[in-house]
């Protein structure tokens, strides 16, 4: 579909630097004053459509409100999960003392994902943030944690090394690193000695993640694996909700966050 220039506001009204929510067409963008320039991208986060306008401002990066993933607000490009696709980037003029904005139809910045891809795994093991995320999820993985196992048999630090093994899609990181596991419980079988039934509660980046699925699905594949388990349980709890500072500072050395 054809764009055409918007008049949007006066050069006057925003401060340099400073920021606005404006309506382009029915769509809304959000519209950037930065050392002199002006930029204009979606205000839609592609994480899970968070309003980027209302986010914080350091020079040319727009932090989104609800998860942190940043943008940079010239290109529209993703910097920082738990985003991983470009935002739309549109066109800005200054004329007649206005401030004109032209949409664009698609987004064209590449997100981190591209030097994300084969880097290696990070072998930390979880953080004192991940721990805390654990005891706030519920009671499961304190009286886990309460009843260590006697030698040689599965312990909930084996249960979270094996879900190590189940990589993010998107993000290329794994699960445990990523801070999605918030509780692990384990239950002795009653038939065999060193089987265990094992109940994991797990969240998601957001509540739409369409990997959703897949993580679920490996995360029972690698735990049905090991021969001293006998069932898995993956529960999704999305209170409290995932944040990035959940992630291990090995997930965040992989994704280029400081
Ligand atoms: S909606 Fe923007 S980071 Fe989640």
């Amino acid at each position: 579909m054809m764009h055409e220039f918007v008049r949007v506001i006066d050069v006057t009204e925003i401060p340099d630097p400073g920021k606005t929510l404006v309506d382009v067409e029915g769509e809304m963008v959000a519209l950037f004053h930065v050392d002199g320039q002006w930029y204009a991208i979606d205000d839609v986060c592609t994480h899970d459509g968070g309003p980027l306008a209302d986010g914080e401002l350091h020079g040319f990066r727009i932090a989104c409100p609800r998860h942190g993933a940043k943008f940079d607000i010239r290109t529209g490009a993703a910097l920082t999960m738990p985003a991983i696709r470009p935002t739309r980037s549109h066109e800005v003029k200054v004329e007649d003392g206005g401030i004109w904005v032209k949409l664009r139809d698609v987004a064209t910045a590449d997100g981190p994902s591209a030097h994300a891809v084969g880097m290696p795994q990070p072998s930390a093991s979880p953080s004192p943030a991940l721990a805390s995320a654990g005891s706030t999820a519920g009671e499961s993985a304190s009286e886990a944690a309460a009843s260590p196992a006697p030698a040689g048999l599965l312990c909930e630090d084996t249960v979270r090394e094996t879900l190590k093994g189940v990589i993010d899609p998107e993000l290329f990181v794994n699960i445990v690193d990523l801070g999605l596991i918030y509780g692990v419980t384990l239950t002795r079988s009653a038939t065999d000695a060193v089987k265990h039934a094992i109940s994991v509660d797990m969240t998601m980046t957001s509540p739409a993640c369409p990997a959703g699925p897949q993580l679920i699905a490996d995360t029972k594949r690698v735990l049905t694996q090991r021969p001293d388990v006998e069932s898995v349980e993956v529960r999704i709890v999305m209170d409290p909700p995932w944040t990035p500072d959940r992630m291990t500072e090995a997930a965040r050395d992989q994704l280029g966050i400081f």
